[in-house]
């Protein structure tokens, strides 16, 4: 089977795991092998001690860069959901990733406004109030994909609705198949 990546960009609180955690089981269900690649989540192990500097988010994404590829190298379909502001970057990883699969760039566009109003896990407060620094699309850039494979505006439509674009985009790249009525 095709090993492929899903790399969900866009800014804290654009929905983008909440994206994936519903895509994922979706593959599954399909029989696809899933793994998912969350910035917070690797930010507490392989990333551990990287902060927020054009530096340091250009280690974590090269790092989940290589990883996806191992793993799409295998055939699994990979879930990648981290903010990756630099388009540069996207595009190396972008690299690693197609010597074995496809790369799927998924921009989760939602505005700052209505990330700061979700405000999930209360950053964007700090980040205005000045608590925090260099946050993305307050005080740190966001550079949005020039021609990602999929933009979805979270500010219209559902998680749900987000997640079933997805999978039709697979389905009409042919990575996944369409499912048939039993
Ligand atoms: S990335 O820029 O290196 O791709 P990543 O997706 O791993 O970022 O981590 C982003 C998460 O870290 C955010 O969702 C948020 O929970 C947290 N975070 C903490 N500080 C910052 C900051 N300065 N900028 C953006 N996110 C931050």
């Amino acid at each position: 089977m095709t090993g492929f990546t899903l790399w969900f960009t866009g800014l804290s609180g654009s929905g983008k795991s909440t994206i994936a955690n519903i895509v994922g089981p979706a593959l599954e269900a399909r029989g696809r092998l899933v793994e998912y690649l969350d910035g917070d989540v690797v930010r507490t192990h392989l990333s551990k001690g990287l902060g927020f500097s054009k530096e340091d988010r250009d280690t974590n994404i090269e790092r989940i860069g290589w990883v996806a590829s191992r793993l799409t190298r295998h055939g699994a379909a990979v879930l990648v959901s981290a903010i990756s502001p630099y388009e540069e970057t996207r595009r190396k990883a972008r690299g690693m990733i197609e010597e074995f699969g496809p790369f799927v760039e998924i921009f989760v566009d939602a505005s700052v406004e209505a990330c700061a109003e979700r405000d999930v896990k209360g950053l964007y407060a700090k980040a205005f109030s000045g608590e925090i620094a260099e946050f993305t699309g307050v005080s740190d850039p966001y550079e949005s994909p020039v021609d990602p494979e999929l933009v979805l505006r979270t500010e219209d439509e559902s998680p749900e609705e987000s997640a079933q674009r997805v999978v039709a985009k697979l389905e009409a790249i042919g990575l996944v198949e369409a499912e048939v009525p039993a």
